[in-house]
């Protein structure tokens, strides 16, 4: 589980602080399909990069299952990083010199596994997004919504608890965006993962189960939907 209390984040700009996050305090349960909305500049990308260890809170607390992140050295934080959590980009952020396979094998790289299991994973999980075809292409030889496949494959192959996606849609045509989604859906009912997302897309907040709305770096709303079909 993921709790903030009292979370605040300030940017300093010259001599002028910025709060860009002012008192966020939320429980996020492990295996949730949660939508973090809000205009412009309201302080999504914020929190998922602290949610996700990329940066630091001003002030108040962020627990992952009960442990202050905080206070981890910078090792454990790596560690949590390279082993708990994937990313997902707005612009995908694969390397192009590297093909599907190989992007998708980055992550890996870290944890020490055995070859086989290494390879069997990496291709496992490019079927599993649909790219079974697709191993050996590079990105700028796919379209859109297949390198966010690969993003997604690429987030996953770890085996994270949690998915953090910055902006995950922007960049596809609806019906991709579509796809996208009902895929992140179908892993999250398969294995669990928590996703997390940040978007300003209503098609984002359709899919998922419980949207979190902020405004000026505050919580404005927090919507959860009955279970039951989408
Ligand atoms: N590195 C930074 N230095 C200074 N100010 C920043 C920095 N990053 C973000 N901000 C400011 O903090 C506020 C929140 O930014 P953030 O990127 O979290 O918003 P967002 O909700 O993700 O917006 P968008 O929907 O445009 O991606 C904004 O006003 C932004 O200008
Ligand atoms: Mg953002």
């Amino acid at each position: 589980m993921i709790e903030t209390i009292d979370l605040h984040k300030d940017y300093r700009i010259g001599k002028v602080l910025f709060p860009a996050l002012r008192g966020i305090d939320m429980k996020i349960e492990d295996g949730e399909f949660t939508a973090i909305a809000g205009p412009s500049g309201s302080g999504k990308t914020t929190l998922l990069n602290i949610i996700g260890c990329l940066d630091v809170p001003t002030r108040g607390k962020i627990l992952i299952d009960g442990t202050n992140i905080n206070e981890l050295s910078s090792r454990r934080k790596a560690e949590l990083r390279k082993t708990q959590i994937g990313f997902v980009f707005q612009t995908f952020n694969l390397i192009p010199v590297l093909t599907a396979y190989e992007n998708v094998e980055l992550p890996l790289v870290l944890l020490n596994l055995e070859p086989d299991k290494k390879k069997e994973r990496i291709v496992a999980i490019l079927e599993e997004v649909g790219l079974g075809e697709f191993i050996g292409r590079r990105p700028n030889e796919m379209s859109g919504g297949q390198q966010q496949r690969v993003a997604i494959a690429r987030a996953l192959v770890k085996e994270p608890t949690m998915v953090l996606a910055d902006e995950p849609t922007a960049n596809l045509d609806s019906t991709t965006a579509k796809e996208i989604l009902a895929l992140m859906q179908e892993l999250n009912e398969k294995h669990g993962t928590t996703f997390i997302f940040s978007t300003h897309d209503q098609l984002v907040m359709d899919y998922s189960r419980r949207t979190i709305n902020l405004r000026d770096g505050r919580i404005v709303e927090d919507k959860r939907k009955p279970k039951g079909p989408r």
